[in-house]
């Protein structure tokens, strides 16, 4: 097979939880926050990976709710990263047809973030080569439990029977509402958990944990992992013949 032609059956949509930027820092002997930039760096070389992968949608985890936990330093550092990051690579996410969304509660950034955040969305609307979608005070199950409040809403002001709530309803209600439901999880560094990542959209998705810290997760070991999920065999709890 050609290095770049997708591998047949890949995934569509691929979801990464980028972890390992702290160690790898350390284990240079340098502050975090050199990781999380080393770490920024590679998220250009794997989103503009993904067409010729035929990955349509990449959704990566940049920040989560439990996040905040983390010294005053490396949060404020991290912000920073994330606004300086959006104003340098918006121009070229418009050059190369990338379509950009976040996810997350938005409200506890601040204004200045929010704002360049609505920019990039609103810069590439008419984006269609690739989908990628950025986590950014994202939680799981602060996702679910915000959209109930607002499916809870609708059924108060008559807007919702709650007698027609199936599982179709509370999709339409999350943040990734626009996105299909990731194919593949891929964590980086080693950890085997999910970390409150897409808990509802998961529910049927095959997860890789690579043990290469994020700062060094190469277009190349990327092309490996999509690779070996093709060879896997999903069933969506059916039985094949
Ligand atoms: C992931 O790297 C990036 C964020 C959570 C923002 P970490 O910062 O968690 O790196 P490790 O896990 O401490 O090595
Ligand atoms: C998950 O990584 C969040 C992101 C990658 C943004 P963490 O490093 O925060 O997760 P835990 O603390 O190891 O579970
Ligand atoms: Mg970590």
């Amino acid at each position: 097979m050609a290095k770049n032609s997708p591998p047949s059956g890949g995934p569509r949509h691929v979801a990464i939880i980028m972890d390992g930027n702290g160690r790898w820092a350390q284990a240079r002997g340098r502050p975090r926050l050199f990781g999380h930039h080393a770490g920024a760096r590679r998220v250009r070389e794997i989103v503009s990976a993904c067409p010729d992968l035929g990955v349509d949608y990449l959704t990566i985890f940049a920040f989560s709710t439990e996040n905040w936990k983390r010294t005053q330093t490396e949060v404020s550092g991290l912000m920073a990263l994330f606004r300086r990051y959006i104003v340098k690579e918006m121009r070229d996410f418009v050059k190369e047809g990338v379509r950009v969304r976040f996810i997350g509660d938005r409200t506890r950034l601040d204004q200045p973030l929010q704002d360049l955040m609505d920019e990039a969305e609103a810069m590439t609307r008419q984006c269609t080569r690739i989908n990628l979608t950025i986590a950014l005070n994202y939680g799981g199950r602060d996702e679910v439990a915000r959209a109930t409040k607002r499916l809870a809403q609708d059924v108060a002001n008559g807007r919702l029977d709650p007698e027609s709530v199936d599982e179709e309803t509370l999709p339409r209600y999350l943040d990734t509402c626009l996105l299909p439901d990731p194919d593949l999880v891929i964590r980086t560094s080693g950890e085997a958990r999910i970390s409150n990542f897409l808990l509802w959209q998961s529910a049927y998705a095959e997860y890789e944990f690579v043990d290469t810290l994020w700062p060094d997760f190469t277009r190349e070991i990327f092309t490996d992992v999509l690779r070996s999920y093709g060879a896997r065999e999903r069933r969506f709890g059916a039985v094949t013949a």
